[in-house]
């Protein structure tokens, strides 16, 4: 194990134990609440219950007892929360409404079907139905349902569930007025190699370019492709949904949502103020997500992105951006601006930790530009720039003694540069960098592990020279999560 890390300061981390994929995303009344797989009385993953924690400004999260808890006959995984405004479940009372919370039962026999749990507290305690579960297909790989409620043209409207055949790569729709009873409406897929798992789906609307007389639909779907390789990630097919089936644009199959190795099973808020689309995502990778060197808490959260949609090549495209949120936080300090200089070979940039960087490199001859984090000679990640090609490099060693043979990476993209400049976004943490370039439509995430010094950062231009400026913006510490 590598020395200890310090824990992250913007993203959210239980005091102790396991934490995975994010469950039940719901605003409510102004609170963010986040509930979330979470093993209460371990750091490895096991008895699945849900965790609960909640923000008021997407940065500072209050970890709350356990919501719903497993029993030796169940546990409660992956599923999704709404506010069942009009009481169609009958779990509230007029002018009361009750939260919902739909989520897996593994039970013990293997078979995997859809259960409820509901709050008439706003979130904080919750009661199982004695009816449970209320949807079973007889699988053993039937999980993680989203739901959300769907309005025709007409403005009627009724619940939609979306959820997978995770081993055979299907993503399964059905529909209900109830929340209880629940009928058959589409599949979709398999759409790719059949190796691996499909996961933690969600489906929603977006206006595309900002035009809401133009909607575009999103099917989100995290793909495990069974701890090799790359390891897990969360993808998404662009299409339109017509209430019961989900038609996927043709010719661009599943795109990744995020280019790093660290965000998976990422699903979006309900209710978010303002008809935001806003996703998180577990900071981690099965491939090693049982291993990273954290103690005594074991993964996290991504930062929360509000997505948009905007025409692309042949099919609209994903962007993420820091919401409003988080992006006006008054708990960043006032920026520090290093004003543009010309720069050939290496030159030190503050690291802060956490922080948010905002890098603009113009290439003015340079054959390489770029950022690195370094702990003395050890490199923790590095982004670097071709302009010759386009090539933007995300570079991530495993750090030393290794967290696990796959942990490595280098990932390449190909982004434009706009106005002759590359403007990236570094969003750096004790345990994570993300990496926001090309105006949002490439993220990278990942979570690295310094070891207990934090290091220094430097900015590098090679072969000649490039005009480089850049705003560091240090956050505080948030409630002390220790
Ligand atoms: C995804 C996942 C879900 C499941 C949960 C169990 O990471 O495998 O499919 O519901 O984790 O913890």
């Amino acid at each position: 194990m590598t020395a200890a890390t310090g824990r992250p300061a913007l993203h959210f981390t239980t005091r102790q134990n396991w934490i995975n994929d994010p469950n039940g995303l719901l605003w409510l009344d102004g609170t963010w609440h986040l509930f979330y797989q979470h093993n209460p009385f371990g750091a490895a993953w096991g008895n699945m219950s849900w965790g609960h924690a909640t923000s008021t400004d997407l940065l500072h999260w209050t970890e709350h007892p356990v919501a719903i808890a497993c029993t030796p006959e169940e546990s409660i995984f992956s599923g999704s929360a709404v506010l069942d405004r009009a009481n169609s479940s009958g779990f509230g009372e007029p002018g009361r409404p009750a939260i919902v919370a739909v989520y897996t039962s593994a039970l013990a026999s293997g078979r995997q079907a859809q259960s409820l749990a509901y709050s008439t507290d706003g979130g904080y305690h919750w009661t199982k139905y004695e009816q449970n579960p209320v949807l079973d297909r007889g699988s053993t790989a039937f999980r993680d349902p989203k739901v959300f409620w769907y309005t025709a043209d007409d403005g009627t409207g009724y619940w939609v569930m979306v959820a997978v055949e995770a081993d055979d790569h299907r993503v399964v729709l059905y529909r209900s007025d109830t929340l209880r009873e629940w009928h058959y409406l589409s599949d979709v897929g398999p759409l790719d190699s059949p190796d691996g798992l499909w996961e933690c789906p969600d489906l929603f609307r977006l206006p595309i370019d900002g035009d809401p007389a133009n909607p575009g639909w999103v099917l989100i779907v995290s793909r495990d492709p069974g701890r090799t390789g790359t390891g897990s990630y969360t993808a998404y097919l662009t299409g339109d949904f017509d209430g019961e089936r989900f038609t996927p644009h043709p010719g661009v199959g599943l795109r990744r949502v995020d280019h790093g190795r660290d965000f998976y099973a990422g699903v979006t808020f309900d209710g978010a103020p303002g008809g935001r689309r806003v996703m998180l995502a577990w900071l981690s990778n099965w491939n090693y997500a049982e291993v990273t060197p954290t103690d005594p808490w074991r993964g996290a959260m991504s930062i929360p992105r509000e997505l948009a949609l905007v025409t692309g090549d042949g099919a609209p495209e994903l962007t993420q951006r820091l919401p409003a949120e988080i992006e006006g936080s008054d708990s960043w300090a006032s920026p520090v601006t290093v004003a543009p200089f010309l720069l050939e070979g290496r030159r030190p940039l503050a690291l802060e930790l956490p922080s948010i960087v905002d890098l603009e490199l113009e290439p003015r001859g340079a054959t390489a530009i770029g950022w690195e984090w370094t702990v003395g000679d050890t490199l923790v990640a590095r982004v670097e720039y071709e302009p010759a090609s386009s090539q933007l490099t995300l570079s991530r060693p495993d750090p030393s003694p290794g967290v696990h043979p796959t942990f490595a990476s280098v990932e390449r993209l190909t982004v434009p540069l706009t106005g002759g400049r590359l403007r990236l976004r570094l969003l750096l943490d004790h345990t994570s960098i993300e990496l926001f370039a090309d105006a949002g439509r490439v993220t990278w995430t990942d979570v690295v592990f310094p070891g207990a010094e934090s290091g220094g950062a430097v900015v590098f231009a090679r072969g000649g020279q490039a005009l480089v400026a850049a705003t560091v913006r240090r956050g505080e510490r948030g409630d002390p999560i220790l």
